[in-house]
C-alpha cells in the first residue's frame, strides 16, 4: 500500500521499479513514489499514442494528473491543457513551460514492452516523454516553487506546427515573461544538456508547384506543352538555389518531396504537381529561397511552354535563442547537474519545431536534452526504432523547473 494519497491519484505505478539511470543531481530531486509515477505516466502515453488534434485521451489523462497536482487547468485550443501552478509572490512574472504531447503515423519497432498499442501510430519524437516533463517539472515546482506562478503547457498538434499557435490564440500565455521548452535527443547522452544562445531550428516553409501543359497522345509530342519534361528542368533548376545562389556559410535547403503527373505510358498529360520544403536559418534566407523558387519555376515553366503556379505555406519560423534566456537556462541546468553536464550543439539542425511561434511573442530557450542510454545507440527522432532512455525524464524535468525558478527569480529582480 502506498501512503502518500497524492500519489495513488498520479497514475498506478505498483508495476514500474524505481531504478532509472540518471544524474544524482537529477535523481534527487524526486522521490522514489514519484519517479515511479513519472515512468509509469511515460510508458502509459507511449503505449497509447495519439495524432496531432486527437490527442483526447492523452490531453484528459494530463489535466488530470495536472490538477491532482494542486495545478489550475484550463483546457484550451482544443485537446492543449494549461496549469498555473503557484509560485511564492502571486505578483512576480509568469514563466511557462511547454511539452508538446503528440504522437506521428509511423508503425513502432522498437520491440519495448510498453510499445505504441495502436497500429500505425507512435511516439517517435519523444513527445511522451515531453509530456512526462511538464509534469515532473509541476511536481518539483509544488515542493520548491519558483518566485512567480509557472504555466505547464500540455500542447497539441506539434508535429504539424499548428498546436503553438493555437494556444497562442487561445490567450492563455498572454502576459508571460518567459518560455522554456526542450527536445529529447539521442545524439546526447542521458545527463548532457545544450542551452545555448543562436539558432537551434529552422523555418519550415512547404511550397507546391503546379506546372499547366498541354496534353496529347505521347506519340505526337509536337501537339503538346509536356508539364512532366518541364518538372524534371524544373526540378533540376531549383537545386541552384542553394548551390548557386545563397551564401555558402549561410544553411538552407531545398528539397521536391513529391511529384505527381500522367497516368499511362503514352499520354502526355494536362499538368505535373511537385511539392517540397524550404528551410532556413534566418528571415533573409527563409525570404529568399521562396523568392527564387518562384522565379525559378516561372522561368524555366516559361522555357518550356508551359505554365507554373506557386504556393507557399508558411510554416515554422527558425528557433533563436536569445542569450538573456538561454543564460538563465544553462545557469539551470548547471544547477541540477554541475557545469560539465551543458555541452555544445556543434550541430546545424534544419529541422522545424513550433516552439518558433512562441518564440515571436514571448522570449524563451529552446533546449535539447540528451536521450541515449548508456552504449546506446545515437537514432534519429521519427524513426520506427526511436525511443528515449529513462534518465532523460527526470534531467529534463529537473532542469526545466530550475529554468522556471531561475528565470523567474531573475525577472523578478528586474522589475
Ligand atoms: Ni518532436
Amino acid at each position: 500500500m502506498r501512503s502518500d494519497p497524492r500519489a495513488t491519484r498520479v497514475t498506478p505505478s505498483s508495476s514500474i521499479p524505481v531504478r532509472v539511470e540518471a544524474p544524482s543531481g537529477a535523481r534527487d530531486q524526486f522521490g522514489d513514489e514519484e519517479v515511479a509515477q513519472l515512468l509509469a505516466l511515460r510508458r502509459e502515453l507511449h503505449r497509447h499514442p495519439e495524432l496531432s488534434w486527437k490527442e483526447y485521451a492523452t490531453s484528459d489523462r494530463l489535466a488530470a494528473v495536472a490538477e491532482s497536482l494542486g495545478g489550475v487547468v484550463v483546457r484550451v485550443a482544443n485537446t492543449g491543457v494549461v496549469a498555473r501552478f503557484r509560485g511564492e509572490d502571486p505578483t512576480a512574472p509568469v514563466v511557462a513551460l511547454r511539452g508538446d504531447i503528440d504522437a506521428l503515423p509511423i508503425q513502432e519497432a522498437t520491440g519495448l514492452d510498453y510499445a505504441s498499442a495502436v497500429p500505425g501510430v507512435m511516439h517517435a519524437c519523444g513527445h511522451d516523454v515531453h509530456a512526462t516533463w511538464a509534469i515532473g517539472a509541476a511536481m518539483s515546482l509544488t515542493r520548491r516553487p519558483a518566485r512567480g506562478d509557472v504555466l505547464v503547457v500540455l500542447q497539441p498538434a506539434e508535429e504539424i506546427g499548428a498546436g503553438a499557435p493555437a494556444i497562442l490564440a487561445s490567450g492563455a500565455l498572454d502576459g508571460v515573461a518567459a518560455i522554456f521548452g526542450a527536445h529529447v535527443d539521442r545524439r546526447f547522452a542521458v545527463g548532457q544538456v545544450v542551452a545555448e544562445a543562436g539558432p537551434l531550428a529552422a523555418s519550415a516553409d512547404a511550397f507546391t508547384i503546379t506546372l499547366h501543359g498541354r496534353g496529347a497522345h505521347g506519340a505526337r509530342p509536337h501537339e503538346a506543352a509536356d508539364p512532366i519534361v518541364a518538372a524534371a528542368a524544373v526540378i533540376t533548376a531549383l537545386q541552384t538555389i542553394v548551390a548557386r545562389r545563397l551564401d555558402p556559410a549561410v544553411p538552407a535547403v531545398c528539397t521536391v518531396g513529391s511529384i505527381h503527373a500522367g497516368v499511362a505510358s503514352n499520354v502526355i498529360p494536362e499538368q505535373a504537381v511537385l511539392t517540397g520544403t524550404l528551410r532556413a536559418m534566418d528571415a533573409h534566407t527563409r525570404q529568399r529561397l521562396v523568392d527564387e523558387v518562384k522565379r525559378l519555376a516561372a522561368a524555366v515553366a516559361d522555357a518550356y511552354g508551359v505554365r507554373a503556379d506557386v504556393t507557399v505555406e508558411h510554416g515554422t519560423p527558425p528557433i533563436v535563442n536569445p542569450a538573456p534566456q538561454a543564460a538563465w537556462a544553462r545557469t539551470a541546468a548547471a544547477n541540477v547537474l554541475g557545469d560539465a553536464a551543458i555541452v555544445p550543439f556543434g550541430i546545424t539542425n534544419m529541422g522545424g519545431e513550433d516552439f518558433a511561434f512562441y518564440m515571436e511573442r514571448i522570449p524563451g530557450c529552446f533546449l535539447r536534452i540528451g536521450a541515449r542510454e548508456a552504449g546506446g545507440e545515437s537514432v534519429a527522432a521519427h524513426s520506427p526504432r526511436f525511443h528515449a532512455a529513462d534518465g532523460a525524464i527526470l534531467v529534463g524535468a529537473a532542469v526545466l523547473a530550475e529554468c522556471a525558478r531561475v528565470a523567474s527569480a531573475a525577472l523578478a529582480e528586474q522589475r
